[in-house]
């Protein structure tokens, strides 16, 4: 049938059942995400725009490309603040870090350093997208045991477990929550991590959703993705977590 053909109809934009972005890289100029704080405040408002009412930004901690820290993240987490109410806007700002699961977050570990979490004690963790970070289970050991709760970032982009479906099993039975990017199920990445991601939500082993935007290009593709019913009707039905932050 020719209808069958058609794209179904544009809804309005509304992602206040999230209402929380909990992975983005919107602080400016200290990863490669949003590089001033014009940016910063112009995509804020963009993506309140589409229904967010709290951005809890991650930047990067990625040993020897990113050696951030609480020193350099807490300072342009004010400065962002600062402008929000000068400027009277009415945007919730907090800050984490996406931690890169490398030798430098072991010893971070090892050291008892003081990390940035948010909720109830969430860390956000991620791993290269070449391979398997080889300390994957003792540090997912490692951070359980230190009353602290793993959060993956972005599953769906590790390429290594794509044939190897049941690898996400194992790490969820591991008392690990998952995050996908909205940028997945946008297909801003390709067909196979879009087809992963959807299918990690449909076997209900989803528990946020984050952006994880760092720049034009993200954002409008989020900004076309949302106004698509496909994308109601894959998440509607779960009770997100970035709602409770
Ligand atoms: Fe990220």
């Amino acid at each position: 049938m020719l209808f069958s053909f058609m794209k179904s109809k544009p809804v309005v934009a509304d992602l206040s059942f999230l209402g929380v972005d909990m992975h983005s890289h919107l602080l400016p100029g200290i990863d490669d995400g949003l590089q001033t704080i014009e940016d910063t405040i112009a995509y804020m408002k963009a993506l309140q725009a589409i229904g967010y009412r709290k951005f809890i930004c991650t930047p990067h901690i990625l040993n020897g490309l990113y050696n951030n820290s609480p020193e350099t993240i807490l300072p342009q987490l004010a400065i962002v603040q600062k402008a929000l109410k000068e400027q009277q806007i009415a945007i919730e700002v907090a800050a984490a870090a996406e931690y890169m699961i490398d030798d430098l977050f072991e010893n971070y570990l090892k050291d008892g350093k003081p990390l940035l979490t948010f909720g109830k004690q969430y860390i956000l963790v991620e791993m290269s997208y070449m391979a398997e970070a080889t300390n994957l289970y003792s540090v997912l050991y490692e951070l359980i045991i230190k009353g602290l709760q793993p959060v993956l970032a972005h599953p769906e982009r590790y390429n290594y477990f794509h044939t190897h479906f049941e690898r996400y099993y194992e790490i969820k039975n591991r008392n690990v929550l998952f995050q996908v990017n909205l940028l997945s199920l946008c297909g801003y990445y390709g067909k196979q991590i879009k087809q992963t991601a959807e299918r990690l939500i449909k076997e209900k082993m989803v528990e946020f959703i984050g952006t994880d935007l760092h720049h034009a290009n993200h954002l409008k593709a989020i900004q076309n993705y949302v106004t698509t019913a496909e994308f109601y009707k894959l998440t509607k039905d779960i009770k997100w977590l970035n709602d409770t932050l």
